[in-house]
């Protein structure tokens, strides 16, 4: 997730690297929102069947894997994603003790990042994750300024508030733009995990910002979709805020660069919009 850069940059090569940083997380979202389409995500969903019978390999080797990944979309996680799977179970097991389903979804839920190192661009691994199929809503990072060569912009159907999809059709029937997560819950049911609903649902909706974060996509919502939200949320609040919420994870502590919980926490008040005071078509 895109959670702003620092507001100070004392040294000259702090600001370059930042400057970098920034083209680094644009370029990505360029890239995505250029090629992330129906056609685009139909054709991934299509192949993951035979793509699941590739290769075989453990949770814990999967982890390992993601020591070689720098998530390109994001400009304050430059430290390996194995970490951050550690350190959001572990903050999940200190606020839900009694979960344990909940502490393995921490632990996994970002594992469809390993995409990424068998040729998948980032673009179509990392990053906030929307609807396509339907008119792209304000709150998609970057939107003003990185779909313009999108096809489906200019699309008769896809280009319109609903485009493909009814009224509150809910989240289930709705293609979301390509990415770890999606891949992810496909790979779970591929899989056959035996975990709750709840823990499908927070894997494959965590980067879902625009609807977790800023209230958009009510009008394909169901109520199931808005019992499951506090879910989405509560992962994302152990997983970006929890050493701070809790106290301290034990072992984990902030991150070098990490910054305060109530400028990028997405549980504080500028970040999270209660659903019922969002835009969108009620
Ligand atoms: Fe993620």
């Amino acid at each position: 997730m895109l959670r702003g850069l620092s507001l100070s940059t004392p040294e000259p090569d702090a600001a370059l690297q930042e400057g970098k940083l920034l083209d680094r997380v644009y370029n990505t979202y360029l890239l995505m929102h250029t090629h992330q389409t129906v056609d685009f995500v139909r054709k991934k969903v299509q192949a993951l069947p035979g793509h699941c019978s590739l290769r075989k390999m453990s949770i814990m080797e999967a982890l390992e894997l993601l020591d070689q990944l720098v998530d390109e979309s994001d400009p304050d996680v430059d430290f390996p994603n194995s970490y951050h799977a550690y350190q959001t179970a572990e903050g999940i097991r200190q606020a839900h003790p009694d979960k344990d389903w909940f502490h393995l979804v921490g632990l996994l839920h970002d594992l469809g990042k390993v995409l990424a190192l068998f040729g998948e661009p980032q673009w179509a691994v990392v990053g906030d994750t929307f609807p396509v199929g339907c008119k792209v809503q304000k709150s998609v990072v970057f939107s003003d300024s990185t779909f313009h060569d999108n096809p489906d912009t200019r699309h008769p159907l896809y280009s319109t508030e609903y485009g493909m999809y009814q009224p509150r059709c809910g989240l289930e029937n709705i293609l979301m733009s390509w990415g770890h997560d999606e891949y992810m819950y496909r790979v779970m049911k591929f899989n056959n995990f035996t975990l709750p609903k709840e823990a499908f649902y927070m894997v494959r909706f965590h980067s879902f910002y625009p609807w977790h974060t800023h209230g958009d996509y009510q009008h394909l919502c169901t109520e199931e979709d808005l019992r499951m939200l506090p879910w989405v949320r509560e992962l994302k609040c152990v997983a970006w805020g929890g050493w701070d919420r809790t106290g301290g994870l034990g072992q984990a502590p902030p991150l070098q660069g990490e910054q305060p919980p109530s400028m990028t926490h997405p549980c504080s008040p500028q970040q999270v919009r209660p659903l019922h005071q969002a835009g969108g078509a009620a």
